[in-house]
C-alpha cells in the first residue's frame, strides 16, 4: 500500500515536472526577427524588405523554353509544336476547346458559335478557321492568338494554363482539317467509307 502511494506521488512529480518543461519556452514567442513590410532603419531605404536580386525567378518560373511558353522564336511563330502529338493531347485540346472557344467559334470552328447565332454585343463576328489565310498559319499563331487575344478578342492567359493552350491550337488544326482535307490525303479505307457515306464527294484540290 504505502509503495502505490509512493508510485503515485513520483508520476505526479513527474507529470509536473514534465508540464513545466513543456509550458516555459516563452522564449520562442519573442524572437527578435524583421517583420515583412516593415519599416527598418537598418537599411538606406528605411525597409525591412530587400529589393530582389536582378533577374532572379521564383522556383517554378524560369520558363527559359521560348518557343512552349510564347508560342515564337526570334518573334515569329514557331511552326512545330513544342510538345509531343498525342491522341491525349488532342482530346483535352477537344475538351478545352469546347469550353473555352466554342461558345464564339462554333464546335467546328465556323465562328458559329451559341453567342455568335445569339448576335450578343461583340463588335467584331468570331473568326471562322476555315479561311486560306488561318489554314496557312503555323500552330504557334494559334497558341499566340490564344495567350494575346485578337482584335477585340480577349487574351485568355489568365485562364488557359500554357500545356493547354498547346492543346488547344492543336486541336484547332484538327477542325481545320476536319473542314477541309485533301482526299489524296486519305488512307484507301478512309476514301472508300467518305465515298460510302456520301454521294457527293467533290475533291478538293
Ligand atoms: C467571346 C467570344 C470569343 C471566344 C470565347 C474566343 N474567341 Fe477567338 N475570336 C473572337 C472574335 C470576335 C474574333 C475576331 C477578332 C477581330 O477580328 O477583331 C476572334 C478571332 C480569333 C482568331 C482569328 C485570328 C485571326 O488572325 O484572324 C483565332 C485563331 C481565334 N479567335 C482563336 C480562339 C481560340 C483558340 C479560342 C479559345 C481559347 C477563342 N478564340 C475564344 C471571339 C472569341
Amino acid at each position: 500500500m504505502k509503495q502505490t502511494r509512493r508510485r503515485l506521488l513520483a508520476l505526479i512529480i513527474a507529470t509536473a515536472a514534465v508540464m513545466s518543461l513543456a509550458g516555459c519556452h516563452t522564449d520562442m514567442w519573442h524572437q527578435p526577427k524583421l517583420k515583412a513590410q516593415s519599416a527598418n532603419n537598418f537599411f538606406a531605404d528605411g525597409k525591412t524588405d530587400r529589393p530582389l536580386v536582378t533577374n532572379s525567378v521564383p522556383v517554378g518560373y524560369l520558363r527559359d523554353n521560348e518557343a512552349f511558353y510564347t508560342g515564337k522564336v526570334a518573334n515569329k511563330p514557331v511552326a512545330q509544336l513544342p510538345v509531343p502529338l498525342t491522341r491525349e493531347l488532342l482530346q483535352r485540346g477537344q475538351e478545352r476547346y469546347n469550353v473555352f472557344c466554342s461558345p464564339c467559334h462554333g464546335k467546328v470552328g465556323d465562328g458559329q458559335g451559341m453567342i455568335a447565332q445569339r448576335g450578343l454585343a461583340l463588335r467584331r463576328p468570331p473568326a471562322t478557321f476555315h479561311t486560306d489565310r488561318l489554314r496557312g498559319m503555323p500552330v504557334g499563331y494559334f497558341y499566340d492568338v490564344i495567350t494575346n487575344g485578337f482584335g477585340v478578342m480577349y487574351s485568355y492567359a489568365s485562364r488557359i494554363p500554357p500545356e493547354d493552350r498547346w492543346a488547344i491550337a492543336a486541336y484547332v488544326r484538327v477542325l481545320q482539317l476536319s473542314q477541309y482535307a485533301k482526299t489524296n490525303e486519305l488512307t484507301p479505307e478512309d476514301l472508300r467509307k467518305l465515298q460510302e457515306s456520301t454521294t457527293n464527294t467533290e475533291s478538293k484540290p
